[in-house]
């Protein structure tokens, strides 16, 4: 049975569901995070099979006063937050960013890039005082996407806010070394309520973009929980400031 301390956020649907769902089989407790509580209930609900201790907090990763509120009460209730996981995010809607209203741009921009730089700053902190305690290293992982490193026509802003996501993964990575680690995965096309649950509506946009996976299906949000599970575990110790993607090919990194 493992006793590590993680926190999801992002955690009522999705991928961070999945990911959650994979950790607690794994025996880690779970402490999950989203703007809508009864979706994190639901998760929760889910997660009781597994006999794990699991944690509600629910708010938006964007509020730094919420944030640094959530990782104190998160020490308070477990003492040790042994990884974080940024996975909260949204994609705003398809279109030009020519025409994109500046409160939409900024909404993405709040949510993706400064929720998680609020998330890792705080879990940074603590995980830093933490090393009094324990030899146990903390671990920071974003949840970038392949349009982070290749922007997606349709989605300009999404796509800036992620390649933002994966510098900062790396500044922290340079900041917080030896003690802690911050790596990133960068998906591709999972079936998730980011996408409305629609296989075809996915395909019609890679087709429309032309970004399409090599791997010709596409993702389900369980496709990327053995990487998740690899880098919260012992066996990514050596590893920091890595950017992973985990895509289905449709960009080769
Ligand atoms: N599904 C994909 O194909 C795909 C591909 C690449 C990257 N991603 C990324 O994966 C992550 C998870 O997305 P998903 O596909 O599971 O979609 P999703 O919509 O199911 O998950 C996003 C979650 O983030 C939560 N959230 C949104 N704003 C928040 C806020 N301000 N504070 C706290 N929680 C907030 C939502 O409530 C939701 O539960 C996102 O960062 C997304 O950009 C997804």
């Amino acid at each position: 049975m493992n006793s590590k301390n993680i926190l999801i956020t992002g955690s009522g649907s999705g991928l961070g569901r999945a990911m959650s769902i994979r950790l607690a089989s794994e025996g880690y407790n779970i402490i999950l995070n989203g703007r809508t509580e009864s979706k994190l209930i639901e998760t929760q609900e889910i997660l009781k099979e597994y006999n794990v201790k699991t944690f509600i907090k629910t708010g938006d990763v964007s509020d730094s006063k919420f944030v640094e509120s959530m990782i104190s009460e998160i020490i308070d209730d477990v003492e040790l937050l042994h990884a974080v996981i940024n996975n909260a995010g949204i994609s705003g809607k398809p279109g030009s960013i020519l025409r994109m209203a500046e409160a939409e741009a900024q909404k993405i921009m709040d949510i993706n890039f400064k929720g998680t730089w609020l998330v890792s700053k705080y879990s940074g902190l603590a995980m830093k005082k933490q090393r009094k305690l324990t030899p146990l290293r903390g671990k920071i992982i974003n949840v970038s996407s392949f349009a982070g490193l290749e922007p997606m026509p349709s989605l300009g802003m999404y796509s800036c806010s992620k390649a933002a996501i994966i510098s900062l993964t790396k500044s922290f990575a340079k900041e917080l070394a030896p003690v802690i680690t911050a790596n990133a995965i960068c998906p591709g096309y999972h079936i998730t309520p980011i996408y409305k649950n629609d296989p075809n509506l996915i395909q019609s946009m890679w087709n429309s973009i032309n970004m399409i996976p090599l791997l010709e299906r596409v993702g389900t949000a369980e496709d990327v929980t053995g990487l998740i599970s690899y880098l919260v575990s012992d066996d990514s110790n050596y590893m920091t400031g890595q950017i992973i993607s985990i895509c289905g090919g449709v960009i080769l990194h």
